[in-house]
């Protein structure tokens, strides 16, 4: 009888599960949304509650397709960095603050004072961000005492979904690679940096390669969502290592280019390998054993999300009337605007920005608008302003010496569009191609699931088997020469707002 495998990605806008069976082949998917809260500038929370009722859903209707008792393991991923607080019965004790919140810019510092801004790189491979979970358990003890005093665990947004599926508490290295508590190079937590933060070890679940088996289901998920209990979790990965297992970057040479909420360069990596700059980020892959590099941009398809939401009402209506995506409305209206739009170059860094710049006062800007610039130039400027972000981690790449090996795989939602990964193509000057599962990180942890229980070969063989190539597209010369003269610029504008970010954001 053939086996099945699900992955589950607890994603910022909502939780996407996909049903694989043996073949590697998505026979099934679900998508629930729920809201991200910002209450205050550059914060960013969700209800852990939320994701729970999404997930339980979202993994009923795709149980129900199926006889569960062929149902051979659940694969885990989701957002990174997020910090979900628990008391002693394991009860939500704040909204779990996200890997986009910048509320913790003084806690950086306060870590980098107390640790050692070298000591911290040397051992987390990574300075500490804004976003990762160190600075919010000590905002936390800044800001709400009360509340610190009562944690009794800190869990990543996926090992809470764990956690109410098993009854026990774990994490992969990839996830918890992002924390600036874990030693990235021994692939294990950091008793150092949490005795020199006086944060208890005890707080952070066991850590394991992401093909383990963690923990198996309860009986009371059995009466909630039809898994019989007792179906192995895989520890999964963090949401950037599953969609590169998703994608198959699972070798050297192999990059991929991933355009969700945030925009991502992924590449593998054999050793441990830093970008001396710190600018890139380097964490465990999934892969056991192996390392990859990355650099992120906090808005990639957050920023034509936050266009679509703005100053797309009308496109959104058309959209709802014709039964179309308004993305794709809003997609032919830049079509019609020329590369460069009229001079007018976006910003995109809505939430602050990380990669390469990490700054969380940065902010969005429309620069070069004049009285003929059209909505067209404005939302074509989106998308070639976050292909710009796109190159820039490239470009770093490239500077430190990865080798690119010919493509980059680009997945997501931006990916949908044939138009966007043709601009990037253009804008990077590198071959583009697309592949032919578009499931990205919940492929990626389903694949995971079924080579950790057996049902697939190890992880580097399974990738071989069952990801491949679906359309290339291949950059044009006199495009990239020309879009590279307005890279230069929109290089140019970030160094020049700086100060100008900063005074905005005391005033903010
Ligand atoms: C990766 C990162 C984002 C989030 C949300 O470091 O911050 O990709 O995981 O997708």
């Amino acid at each position: 009888m053939e086996r099945f495998v699900i992955g589950i990605d607890l994603g910022t806008t909502g939780v996407k599960s996909v049903l694989v069976n043996e073949k590697g082949q998505v026979v099934n998917s679900s998508l629930k949304e729920y809201p991200l809260v910002t209450p205050r500038p550059g914060w960013a929370q969700q209800d852990p509650e939320l994701w729970w009722s999404a997930t339980v859903e979202s993994i009923q209707s795709l149980v129900k397709t199926i006889d569960p008792a062929l149902l051979a393991g659940i694969g885990l991923t989701g957002q990174m960095h997020g910090s979900v607080f628990l008391d002693s019965d394991g009860s939500i004790l704040y909204p779990a603050i996200l890997w986009c919140d910048q509320r913790t810019d003084q806690e950086c510092e306060q870590i980098n004072e107390k640790v050692g801004k070298d000591r911290i790189f040397e051992i987390t491979c990574n300075p500490v961000l804004t976003g990762f979970q160190a600075p919010k358990i000590l905002w936390l003890k800044n800001n709400h005492p009360e509340i610190y005093r009562k944690i009794k665990k800190v869990l990543l947004p996926k090992d809470y979904i764990r956690f109410r599926l098993t009854g026990e508490f774990a994490t992969d290295v990839s996830d918890a690679s992002g924390t600036s508590l874990f030693d990235v190079r021994k692939r294990k937590w950091s008793e150092e940096i949490l005795d020199i933060l006086e944060i208890p070890f005890d707080w952070f679940p066991r850590s394991f390669e992401s093909v383990e088996i963690t923990a198996r289901t309860s009986e009371e998920i059995q009466r909630l969502t039809g898994i019989p209990a007792g179906t192995p979790v895989v520890a999964g990965a963090g949401d950037q290592a599953a969609g590169a297992i998703g994608t198959g970057i699972t070798k050297e040479k192999l990059i991929s280019i991933s355009l969700g909420t945030s925009g991502v360069v992924f590449a593998f990596s054999e050793k441990v390998f830093v970008d001396p700059q710190r600018r890139l980020h380097t964490f465990c892959h999934a892969v056991p054993g192996k390392w990859h590099l990355m650099g992120v941009m906090l808005s990639a398809g957050g920023s034509f999300r936050w266009f679509r939401d703005t100053l797309g009402e009308k496109e959104k209506e058309q959209a709802e009337k014709i039964g179309k995506d308004p993305y794709e409305i809003l997609t032919s209206l830049a079509e019609r605007a020329s590369p460069g739009c009229d001079g007018v170059i976006f910003l995109p860094y809505l939430s602050g920005e990380r990669c390469p710049y990490p700054d969380p006062n940065a902010k969005g800007v429309f620069f070069g608008i004049s009285l003929k610039t059209t909505k067209s130039d404005l939302v074509r400027s989106v998308i070639e302003g976050v292909s710009f972000g796109i190159r820039d981690s490239v470009e770093i790449m490239k500077s430190i010496g990865l080798p690119l090996g010919g493509h980059c795989r680009v997945s997501g939602g931006g990916a949908k569009s044939a138009f966007w990964v043709k601009l990037l193509a253009d804008t990077i000057g590198e071959k583009m191609v697309r592949l032919v599962s578009e499931e990205g990180p919940s492929y990626g942890a389903a694949l995971l699931a079924g080579s950790g229980t057996g049902v697939f070969p190890d992880i580097q063989r399974t990738c071989e088997m069952f990801i491949s190539i679906n359309d290339e597209f291949t950059p044009d010369l006199a495009n990239h020469t020309f879009y590279t003269k307005i890279y230069n610029l929109y290089r140019d504008l970030y160094r020049n707002l700086k100060g100008s970010f900063d005074l905005i954001s005391d005033l903010f």
